[in-house]
């Protein structure tokens, strides 16, 4: 087994329900059942773990699950009222774009001119200066979701682009996928992170843990992955994402060290310092650009996607720093 298999392990553990929908559901999925239609009352938290465990079965699946089971009528039409039901309530948060000059050729700029006047609650600022050692393990268990499958859910909208916004996507994606190299895979380094640290590297692992926040951001970048529709806000999510990573990563990395956790967790924020640092330009200017010069028509849902990317971010970081008696 090579050193990057072992450290990104296959998931093989479905989530505990969080209510009799996500019950029935993950019950069905093991026994070969068709899925129940939505119910007409839904808990928020049932209906975003059963559409978390739904969307698992396009990545890499669970091992008690057949995977035939993706593409089964049941599935996907349980998938896709649950999907309008979470595009409605982001729809709903968003504001609309900001108003700016220049037309569409101006979006890379007017992003940045935003992300910089975005003032919302930093759990990276909070990993700094003030996190326990506790505080941050629980963070990076929340956090694993996403980054054990790191910019997979933008994968899919590779081959859904025009050739220059194509290409631009694949540069970027070759860095996050390791250039070659699967334990240079960003992925693997959180994996391995995690490791050093005593925590569980299994994709997964932590998702019974996770408040309803963190299952909402990973269904928000499954939501736009998947539909070639919304093709613009995955790459505005992208784009807000990234431009907010390079700063954030330094402050991880050096909370990391001031708590004297793992070396190997800090290289993966270390690796984030430089690498988002290009990416943000690739992504607003390249990928982002070049998609509107070419669709101008996605200009709102570039930017429902780069304002949703930033809004569920504050809502994580409100929830915990609330909990940790920290806001
Ligand atoms: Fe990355
Ligand atoms: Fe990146």
């Amino acid at each position: 087994m090579s050193e990057a298999s072992e450290v990104v392990r296959r998931p093989t553990h479905l989530p505990k329900p969080r209510g009799p929908l996500s019950e029935r559901v993950v019950a069905a999925l093991v026994d070969g059942r068709p899925l129940p239609e939505r119910p007409a009352v839904l808990d928020e938290e049932d209906g975003a773990i059963t559409l978390w465990t739904i969307d698992e079965l396009s990545y890499r699946g669970f091992a008690e699950v057949d995977d035939d089971r993706e593409w089964d009528p049941s599935v996907v039409r349980l998938r896709r009222q649950l999907e309008h039901d979470l595009e409605a309530r982001l729809r709903a948060r968003w504001p609309g774009r900001p108003a700016y000059d220049g037309g569409v050729g101006a979006f890379p700029d007017a992003l940045f001119a935003e992300i910089e006047a975005h003032e919302g609650p930093s759990l990276a600022r909070y990993v700094h200066t003030d996190a326990t050692a506790d505080q941050v393990l629980e963070l990076l268990q929340l956090r694993s979701i996403y980054h054990l499958k790191e910019s997979d859910p933008v994968a899919w909208v590779v081959p859904r682009l025009p050739v220059a916004a194509r290409a631009s996507l694949m540069e970027l994606q070759y860095d996050e996928y390791g250039a070659g190299r699967p334990e240079q895979l960003h992925a693997a380094l959180f994996a391995k992170g995690m490791a050093a640290l005593g925590l569980d590297p299994t994709e997964h692992a932590y998702v019974d843990q996770v408040p309803l926040e963190v299952l909402e951001q990973n269904n928000a970048m499954s939501l736009f992955g998947l539909n070639r529709r919304l093709r613009g806000a995955a790459l505005g999510h992208l784009a807000a994402f990234e431009a907010t990573s390079s700063l954030p990563s330094r402050r991880m990395a050096q909370g990391l060290e001031r708590l004297g956790l793992a070396e190997e967790m800090r290289a993966y924020y270390l690796e984030h310092v430089e690498a988002d640092a290009v990416h943000e330009q690739l992504a607003a200017r390249a990928i982002c650009g070049s998609l509107l010069a070419e669709e101008p028509e996605l200009e709102d849902d570039v930017w429902l996607g780069a304002f949703t990317c930033l809004d569920l971010e504050d809502r994580l970081a409100a929830h915990l720093l609330d909990r940790w008696g920290a806001a």
